[in-house]
Formats: structure tokens, C-alpha cells, sequence
């Protein structure tokens, strides 16, 4: 929790979205320098794995008048995954977002300490070629018009050559490990991983770059079953053990990880124009948001399944482009929960080297009917009713195609007979 009871500081000051890698550290002095302001960091905890406390006393000790962890793990999946799970947000069909979705949350965040702050720049360390720029630029325009943004690496012109040498030129103190040639950003949703050898793309990724899905090597000889509970869309227990969202996202990501499920290869179209080649590990996402689809397949009838990807679409894409607070966002948001009423029930998912699969549903509020769908006894199905209605449904077109049937190639066999005629 954050104890907003803290005295405000002397002097102007800029909030700092902080991660206490080798950029945001530099970012802490740079600021000071460049600026002539104080900096507070802000670590928004969304569930990356990593020691906060020593990247927060870290920021101290570089330089920042104040560092500041918050908790926001629970906030981030019940009003954020909980959304996209809703919305079975994929962008471009294949990313779960999960660097996306957190950033209107951290932006946030960061404005509600420079609030208590009463101070007037917010910094972040994206470059100026990324989404993540827009993303909490655009948040912060929602929140605060009035904040000022301060965009260090956007600014400078500093390689990760410069940024090492500034850092020990200015005694900064950064993590024990040595800045790796990828960047990564994680959360409880997913790990991203870009750069390196990675930007081109007909260099399959070395395997050292995955750190939540284990190589075919480690995969359990046995396959795994997991059972998902739904209510309203949203699931709330694995296995019958009932947990928040997001427990059960990390107990998914390591369930689904260990089975190397998760990992997505994608060339993705930037909303700066780019095109990027991107990897993800995301084992719980993938594996949620699979059997979601399976759950809504048999409970929403097909018009409103239909319709509903098309709004999909939409949120996917707005969620990527970084306007999560936007009227638009506010009614797809409505109209997609609106959907969720009664998504209650059951998913069964194999997970087995490398994949998932789902091979089992069940609810209450299945609209699947064996009675109408089945070719055995049983069968309640008027088929002759059919009859009508391809009669009606194939008016618009009749005789649209009479030119078209021709025949070529065929091998015909003739034998003539005689029919004898029912006295
Ligand atoms: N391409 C993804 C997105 O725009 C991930 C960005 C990840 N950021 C990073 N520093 N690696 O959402």
C-alpha cells in the first residue's frame, strides 16, 4: 500500500514510472541533471518477477527523493485481464496485450502519486518508436491534461553503450545482472521479449530468451488436465480450488508453462506505423482465454458470437493503441459484459507438449441441444421443415449461376435397361 501521508517536496518534482533497469536508473539522474527537477520513482507491482524492494532502494540510492512500490496485481486482473478475458483480446489475432493492458494502470498510477505529490512532470522510459509511449502519454492526457511528461530516452541520444558508461561515469549503482542484449517487459499476463538477433525475422529465437515455458526437453512425460470454472465469464477456481484472478493466473502460467504452452512468435504492426517482430510467453493467457472461446461456443447463440468478434476487434485494437480510457473503450466494455451474463461453467483443457487443447465443456446455460443436433434416435429436428426453408432462403439467387455449369473430364460408364412398368 501506498502511504500517501508522506510530506510533499521541496521544489519541483517528476514522477517517475521506474523498473530499475539500466534506462529508468539512468532516467533518475539524467532528470535531475537535465531538468533541474527532484525525481520520485514508481514501481507499479503487475506482477513482473523481480525484487522490487532492491530496485526501490536502488532508485535511492541513484538519486530519487522518494521511491514508491504499489500493489497493483489484484487491480490489474480483476478490472483489467478480467476485461480482455471478457473480450477474448488477442491483437491481430495473437497477442494476449499483456504489456498493453498494463500500461493505462501504471500511467495511472503514476499520476495519482504525482497528485499527492503536488507534482507537476510525470517520466517514463519508453523510446520513441514503441506503443508503450502512447500508451501512457495518451493515459496520462485522460487523467491529468495539465501533467507535463518528461521522456528521457526519447530525448536523449544515448545507445546501451552510452546509458552503461553514463552510469558508472555517474557512480549510478544498477542490477547485479548484466543488461541482456533483449527487452523484456512481464506481467501477470504475459512476458514480452524483443531485440537481439530476434528483430530479424527469419532468426528462429534462441531458446534462451523464454523463462516461463520450458523446452520440449522438460516436458512432462504425462499430459495434464485442468478444469477452468467460469462465472460470468471470468474464471474462479482451477481444478475445483476456488481462487482470485489473479492467483490463479500465476498458478495457470506455471501449470501451462511447465508444458511449454504459451509462447507466440508474431511480426506485429506498431501504432507508430512499424512493423516489429515480437515474442511472448503466455501460458495463462493462452490457456484462459482458449477455453473461454469453447465456454462462449456453446452457451451464445451464433448471431451474437458473430457480432461479438467483430467488437473484439475493435477493443483489441484500442486496448494496443493505448486509448483503454475512451468513450469508445467505455462502450464495448459495456456492451461485452453485457454478453457475459450467463458464461458460467466448466472447461476442461489437456495441456500436453507444448500445446492445450480443450476436450471438455459443460453449462447450464448450454445452448447446445444434443436432441436437435444428433443423427441418431432421439432426434427431434423437423427435417422436412428444412425443406422450406432452403426453398425461401435460395430465392435471391436462383438461376444467378446458369452459365456456369459445365462439365470437362468426365469418365462416364453406360448400361441400358429395360424398365419394366407397374401394371
Ligand atoms: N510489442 C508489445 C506491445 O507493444 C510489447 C512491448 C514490450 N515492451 C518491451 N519493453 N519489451 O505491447
Amino acid at each position: 500500500m501506498i502511504d500517501f501521508r508522506t510530506s510533499r517536496v521541496a521544489g519541483e518534482i517528476a514522477v517517475l514510472a521506474y523498473s530499475g533497469g539500466l534506462d529508468t536508473t539512468v532516467a533518475i539522474n539524467w532528470i535531475r541533471e537535465k531538468y533541474g527537477v527532484q525525481v520520485a520513482t514508481v514501481i507499479v507491482d503487475v506482477g513482473q518477477e523481480e525484487d522490487l524492494e532492491e530496485a526501490a532502494d536502488r532508485a535511492l540510492v541513484n538519486g530519487a527523493v522518494r521511491s514508491y512500490i504499489i500493489d497493483a496485481k489484484d487491480e490489474f486482473a480483476s478490472s483489467f485481464i478480467s476485461e480482455a478475458i471478457k473480450a477474448n483480446a488477442l491483437y491481430e489475432g495473437s497477442y494476449p496485450l499483456s504489456t498493453a493492458l498494463a500500461r493505462p494502470l501504471i500511467a495511472q498510477k503514476i499520476a495519482a502519486i504525482a497528485k499527492k505529490l503536488g507534482a507537476k512532470y510525470v517520466a517514463h522510459g519508453c523510446t520513441g518508436k514503441g506503443n508503450d509511449q502512447v500508451r501512457f502519454e495518451v493515459t496520462f492526457r485522460a487523467v491529468d491534461p495539465a501533467l507535463s511528461v518528461i521522456a528521457p530516452i526519447r530525448e536523449w541520444n544515448m545507445n546501451r553503450d552510452d546509458e552503461v558508461a553514463y552510469a558508472s561515469s555517474h557512480g549510478l549503482k544498477l542490477r547485479k545482472s548484466q543488461p541482456s542484449r533483449f527487452s523484456t517487459d512481464e506481467n501477470l499476463w504475459g512476458r514480452s521479449i524483443e531485440g537481439g538477433e530476434l528483430e530479424d525475422p527469419w532468426v528462429e529465437p534462441p531458446e534462451e530468451i523464454y523463462q516461463w515455458t520450458s523446452h520440449s526437453d522438460m516436458w512432462p512425460e504425462e499430459a495434464e488436465y485442468v478444469t477452468l470454472q467460469f462465472e460470468q465469464g471470468i474464471p474462479v477456481s482451477v481444478n475445483g480450488r476456488k481462487q482470485k484472478l489473479s492467483t490463479l493466473v500465476t498458478e495457470l502460467n506455471r501449470l501451462a508453462g511447465k508444458h511449454g504452452v504459451g509462447r507466440i512468435d508474431h511480426v506485429e504492426n506498431r501504432y507508430v506505423g512499424i512493423k516489429s517482430r515480437e515474442n511472448y510467453e503466455c501460458p495463462a493467457a493462452s490457456v484462459i482465454l482458449q477455453a473461454h472461446r469453447a465456454l462462449e461456443g456453446i452457451v451464445l447463440s451464433g448471431d451474437l458470437l458473430h457480432f461479438k468478434v467483430t467488437v473484439e476487434g475493435r477493443f483489441s485494437e484500442l486496448v494496443y493503441n493505448g486509448f483503454w480510457y475512451s468513450d469508445t473503450m467505455k462502450s464495448l466494455r459495456a456492451f461485452i459484459s453485457s454478453t457475459q451474463e450467463g458464461v458460467n461453467g466448466e472447461v476442461r483443457v489437456r495441456l500436453y507438449r507444448g500445446s492445450s487443447t480443450v476436450c471438455g465443456i459443460r453449462s447450464s446455460n448450454s445452448g447446445y441441444s444434443s436432441s436437435l443436433s444428433t443423427y441418431s434416435r432421439g432426434d427431434t429436428f423437423n427435417q422436412r421443415a428444412s425443406e422450406g426453408f432452403i426453398y425461401i432462403v435460395g430465392l435471391p439467387v436462383a438461376g444467378t449461376a446458369s452459365g456456369e455449369a459445365g462439365i470437362s473430364d468426365v469418365r462416364e460408364r453406360v448400361v441400358e435397361r429395360k424398365i419394366q412398368k407397374a401394371a
